[in-house]
């Protein structure tokens, strides 16, 4: 049987002794445990905005994002939606703002005509808010009612600032102009420890692993239940398509070819006169490839993995590859499935909770890492860099799994299934640490390149393949 760590009742080596989140902890440990995260939300959030000035937070830098300052004041609305009003029973605190943020009401391209709240008055408004939160976490048992059982609507709301959090993290790398997002250039990611010389591409074992949780308190509805699915053998690459690899593509005319496009992506490439990845530009005199990345222009660096691509872009690379991407559950399957056990783990490393040691999260960076400089945070079967770095386009569409309910709201996912979407999987540099696992699903249209977002290759294995260095 395949054991996972959303087994109900497990045994000290289970999920209950690994999750950090809940589980084990009383009310008071798990109280101060989300305060702390939706401080560090808070920190993140107003360093995102304190960034720039009045004129820019209130201005549209793309129709594809809201201004900034909708994006602090939809945080807020949010979280007092759930937290003061569902679990702390509050009244509205301005119910004539409402209609403002509500995401569904207002396309991100119209969000600029409105009647929004200032900065100061949205500053103001988010931190009334977060008192009155903070009061309500301190009353409510964190247990029994589904909504407040191990604190998910307070890991819900720190995971929603989070994306939003990700989504402005976009809108400054679409902003023209200088952006200055720290006072000082954030560290370097770390280096590869040596040259690239183990397999480039794992064998995943035919058979049945589970995919998606039951057990895992903060996971969000679209990641339940977990259910049992049976893949064939296939070949998954240890790293994400890098920029090196994808400037070849590039080089060889992949972009004139529609051998290597669907029919789909050939059009929307030739409508929008796509050349390379968004952000990449051709140096005339020399032809090296350069980037713009928050403000700054560099030389594209040939190891780290490709960002800015679309769906499209993506199948276009794989094809021309030989190789093609892989769907949703076997890029679950390679980052989780421990074939000693038979047990899915919550991250590719184990049940531990990420470090800097494991992977490239939390806007720690502000890019991509050369493949190779997390390997503590392989796989079982020896995958890397599934968990941060970039985003990873899957060919899947986006569903519910077998036995899906929406809780505690229809519009996070469910009314997007069956829609023009692709999934995404992995999180990327911009990621908070709380917004990601081996279950976290995503999801955008095939076009969208403004996101973090890049891919890895899978093939189909031949009978009789077994494991070698490619
Ligand atoms: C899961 C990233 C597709 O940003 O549209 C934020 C997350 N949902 N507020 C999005 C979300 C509601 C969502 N994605
Ligand atoms: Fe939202």
């Amino acid at each position: 049987m395949t054991r996972t760590s959303d087994d109900p009742a497990p045994g000290p080596d289970g999920a209950a002794a690994a999750i950090g989140l809940g589980h084990a902890d009383s009310p008071e440990a798990l109280r101060t445990r989300v305060a702390g995260l939706l401080e560090r939300s808070r920190a993140r959030s107003t360093a995102l905005t304190d960034a720039v000035d009045e004129a820019d937070l209130v201005a549209q830098h793309s129709p594809l994002m809201s201004p900034l300052v909708w994006d602090l004041a939809h945080i807020g609305s949010q979280e007092e939606l759930w937290l003061v009003r569902d679990v702390g029973g509050r009244e509205p605190l301005r119910p004539e703002i409402d209609g403002l943020y509500d995401a569904f009401r207002h396309s991100r391209a119209s969000r600029i005509g409105l009647p929004l709240l200032g900065p100061a008055d949205t500053r103001a408004y988010v931190a009334e808010v977060r008192e009155k939160a903070l009061d309500a976490l301190g009353r409510s048992p964190l247990r029994g009612r589904r909504l407040e059982h191990e604190a998910f609507a307070f890991g819900m709301i720190v995971q929603h600032e989070q994306q939003h959090d990700e989504t402005m993290l976009a809108t400054h790398q679409l902003r023209t102009g200088a952006p200055v997002l720290h006072a000082e250039a954030p560290p370097a990611p770390p280096a590869p420890l040596a040259a690239r010389t183990g397999p480039r591409e794992v064998l995943v074992p035919a058979g049945a692993f589970t995919q998606g949780t039951s057990g895992e308190p903060w996971a969000l509805d679209n990641e339940r239940p977990a259910h049992t699915v049976e893949l064939p053998a296939y070949w998954i690459d240890v790293h994400p398509v890098t920029n090196g690899e994808y400037a070849e593509f590039v080089a060889a005319g992949g972009y004139e070819d529609a051998r290597w496009w669907s029919e789909a992506g050939w059009a929307h490439r030739r409508e929008e006169g796509l050349v390379a990845p968004r952000f990449w530009a051709r140096d005339g005199g020399t032809g090296e490839w350069w980037r713009r990345r928050f403000g700054v222009v560099e030389r594209v660096p040939a190891d780290e993995p490709v960002v800015h691509v679309c769906f499209h872009e993506a199948a276009a690379y794989a094809r021309w590859s030989g190789k093609r991407l892989p769907t949703e559950a076997e890029w679950e399957k390679a980052a989780r499935f421990d074939p000693a056990s038979g047990r899915s783990r919550r991250y590719p490393w184990g049940d531990e909770e990420p470090t800097p040691r494991h992977a490239n999260l939390g806007q720690r960076h502000l890019r991509p890492a050369a493949v190779g400089a997390y390997p503590e945070g392989a796989s079982p079967l020896g995958v890397e860099q599934l968990i941060g770095d970039v985003w990873e386009w899957c060919d899947s569409g986006w569903h519910p799994y077998p036995g899906f309910e929406a809780f505690p709201y229809e519009e996070y996912s469910a009314v997007f299934f069956g829609g023009d979407y692709k999934v995404l999987r992995g999180g990327s540099f911009g990621t908070d640490e709380s917004a990601i696992r081996t279950t976290f699903r995503n999801w955008d249209h095939p076009i969208r390149r403004q996101i973090f977002a890049g891919f890895r290759c899978a093939r189909d294995a031949a009978p009789g393949d077994t494991e070698r260095v490619i």
